[in-house]
């Protein structure tokens, strides 16, 4: 077949950001299915690029028998980060991707819940192929004859094994190769930086910049067991404010409907009263969130209406409604928000919008679906979970009321949907790193704790969920609380484990920790919502310049000032990468310098966190609940010299009012011997307030309580 090779000029459609369009685009892509509203003003704000940091003439386009082929240039050294929720790896340099729309993502392959094809390179640029196709992408790895590079003679007398073997031999490939099957054009955009940073940055407020959760959605979440009644909530829920477990959010799982797999979306006996149920939970001072999937059986009332306006394929007897149609996106939502959201449910669990390959009969619609809209299977697996998330999102964003919420599939342009991703996969390692490379393409991902293989398993998963973008226990299959009983068959036999009064003690300090970290939090989302910057990132974003950060996959910063590595099971000790600069242990306040890595000790009842030194860092009170009042009392730990102050934010933390301004800055200053707090805005409701000082000064290590507050070592 002829082939033809284009070059074609980049449009700048913002300021840094380039479009490119090669060939003859498709018509369904992430732009014309998944609709965005892009931060234009927030995008101009960013550090201006005068030019495309790619040169246009070195990026390729080609018409194939099998699709369409894009070939862009990747200088010697650079690196290569993103294309989605990663879990098996973290450095794409070298590596052969096809970005598919997975829900066991068993293989460092590419399937993914949220496959993206965004990347960005440690040469601080970002490139997003728009396409909804299950692209492949050859990061570096693919060698053309004409530009190979010479193999080192010799090299395999050395090599180890067969990884090493054949990473000597594709050195080369100094491109980026990408294949779009079917298509025959593609429009590439290329987002700079001038660092990966601001490369994501920019990509996240041309998506619509980041989601800003609802506050409560930042506290500690639990679902509930799935044939849990309203009693069994409503004890479980009372007993944690018995127990002083803090907790904001009860999930219900399937099991609160009359029909699942497919789903009814109606309300099962269990729940005779559901807004009687919403209002008791209420009371306590919780939220309450629905899981659900789109899948609509025979008996739900929603069936008929979705009956003409679904695709050819059945998933588990159930329609798979259209959503790529706003009509089909109208009549699901007023459903939900009819008999769900009047009732008082918060939000969702959207399940299963993703499907699977890889388990013993694959399930899910066919990548041959045809829809009403004219999406194939294959573009609709791609859309489909970006689609259910703002079908749900314009239920709330009538009501303005914000949600917060958990998803299984996304794609394209997700940072402004306040949901995050979770998986059946259960791997403590990979769960960590799933938190490091969402956070290179818009994604938030949640490290969920379910069952433990021990006690120590369990205290380390932990740690790690209450330093994620959720703090999800998701005891779906468990009777009682995890920390009750960690393995799952004794603790639904009823059989509670000997050793649960020191677990629970040691997993409620990790909750209440989360809860003291909100005020800091929530200010990182605010950064997230205004500025792009994600929450939770790779130590690479922030220090481009360091080689050693290339592979530093499993340690990440949490907001501006706080670097998490969080420890697995079996873990006695391990390393710890500090960047430039110095910092301190939060928990001894030992100071480190940076640049160099560390074998630390992490003794059982600790996560390991470092924080910035000469910065503020505020905590909160020890509040069970966002509505507690005693979230909003402040312990201001100053480290060193404390120049660097930290802006903090109040808000309703329910609604969208902060979009019309109603929203205090809070600024927080060392003064020397006082914090001075300096508010800006009009928002009138509860507000911080500085209630302690700690100061760890640059010779010693313990906390000195200024004010006529006694020391208390025991604090933190
Ligand atoms: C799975 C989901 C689990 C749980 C379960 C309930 O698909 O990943 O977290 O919700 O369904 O049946």
């Amino acid at each position: 077949m002829a082939e033809q090779l284009e070059i074609k000029k980049p449009v700048e459609v913002f300021p840094g950001v380039w479009r490119i369009t090669l060939g003859s685009p498709e018509e369904f892509t992430p732009h014309s299915v998944l609709p965005h509203n892009s931060k234009e003003e927030a995008i101009a704000e960013l550090p201006a690029c005068s030019d495309c940091p790619v040169d246009p003439a070195l990026i390729h386009g080609e018409l194939t028998s099998r699709g369409y082929l894009v070939s862009l240039p990747l200088a010697k050294e650079v690196q290569v980060y993103g294309l989605g929720l990663q879990l098996l790896s973290f450095n794409q340099r070298g590596k052969k991707k096809t970005l598919r729309i997975n829900s066991d993502p068993v293989a460092d392959t590419g399937d993914s819940h949220a496959p993206v094809p965004f990347y960005v390179t440690s040469s601080g640029y970002g490139v997003f192929f728009d396409t909804l196709r299950y692209m492949t992408i050859y990061c570096g790895g693919a060698n053309r004859r004409s530009s190979a590079a010479p193999i080192e003679e010799g090299s395999q007398a050395t090599v180890s094994g067969s990884e090493e073997l054949y990473a000597s031999r594709t050195r080369g490939g100094q491109e980026v190769i990408a294949e779009i099957p079917r298509a025959q054009g593609v429009d590439v955009y290329i987002f700079a930086g001038p660092t990966m940073r601001l490369a994501v940055q920019r990509y996240n407020l041309y998506s619509g910049g980041g989601c800003l959760p609802p506050l409560w959605g930042l506290g500690v979440w639990y679902r509930c067991k799935s044939d849990y009644t309203h009693d069994a909530v409503l004890a479980r829920a009372q007993s944690f404010r018995e127990q002083k477990m803090p907790c904001d959010v009860i999930g219900l799982e399937p099991g609160w409907q009359t029909k699942t797999y497919s789903n009814s979306h109606v309300w099962s006996e269990r729940f005779p009263d559901p807004a009687y149920t919403s209002s008791e939970l209420a009371k306590l001072g919780y939220r309450l969130n629905l899981w659900t999937h789109a899948f609509t059986n025979p008996v739900s009332p929603l069936h008929d209406k979705l009956k003409d306006e679904s695709g050819d394929f059945l998933v588990w007897g159930g329609l798979v409604p259209d959503f790529a149609s706003a009509g089909t996106r109208t009549k699901f939502a007023s459903f939900f928000e009819e008999n769900h959201v009047d009732k008082g449910v918060s939000g969702y669990k959207l399940d299963e919008c993703d499907g699977s390959d890889f388990i013993g009969s694959p399930w899910s619609f066919p990548e041959f679906s045809k829809f009403p809209s004219k999406l194939d299977g294959e573009l609709m697996h791609s859309a489909f979970g970006g689609l259910f998330q703002q079908t749900i999102q314009s239920i709330f964003e009538a009501r303005n009321q914000r949600t917060y919420g958990e998803v299984r599939a996304s794609h394209a342009f997700s940072a402004p949907n306040p949901y995050v991703f979770y998986s059946d996969l259960y791997d403590h390692t990979s769960f960590i790193r799933g938190v490091v490379t969402a956070g290179f393409n818009g994604l938030l991902w949640s490290p969920e704790v379910r069952h433990a293989d021990s006690a120590e398993d369990l205290i380390r998963r932990v740690q790690a969920v209450m330093f994620s973008p959720q703090a999800t226990i998701n005891a779906w299959y468990i009777q009682n609380p995890p920390w009750e009983q960690w393995l799952t068959d004794e603790n639904n036999a009823g059989r509670l484990n000997d050793e649960r009064a020191w677990v629970t003690e040691v997993v409620r300090e990790m909750l209440q920790l989360r809860m003291s970290f909100l005020p800091y939090l929530y200010a990182a989302y605010v950064d997230y919502w205004k500025t792009g910057l994600p929450p939770f990132r790779a130590l690479a974003m922030d220090y481009p310049d360091d080689k050693n950060l290339w592979h530093c996959d499993l340690q990440f910063m949490m907001g501006d000032r706080v670097l998490v590595a969080p420890v697995v099971a079996g873990q006695q000790s391990r390393e710890v990468y500090l960047s430039a600069g110095s910092w301190r242990d939060f928990w001894t306040n030992k100071k480190y310098e940076g640049g160099q890595s560390y074998s630390l000790v992490a003794p059982l009842d600790r996560i390991l966190l470092f924080v910035k030194d000469d910065c503020l860092l505020p905590l909160a009170g020890r509040a069970q609940h966002t509505g507690d009042p005693a979230l909003w009392d402040l312990t201001v730990k100053v480290y060193g010299s404390g120049s660097q102050g930290i802006t903090l934010y109040e808000d309703d933390g329910t609604t969208f009012n902060y979009l019309r301004g109603e929203q205090n800055r809070v600024q927080l200053r060392w003064a020397g011997d006082q914090i001075d707090l300096s508010r800006n805005g009009s928002y009138e409701g509860p507000k911080y307030r500085v209630a302690k000082v700690g100061h760890v000064d640059r010779r010693e290590r313990s906390l000195r309580f200024i004010e006529d507050v006694p020391l208390n070592e025991a604090l933190y």
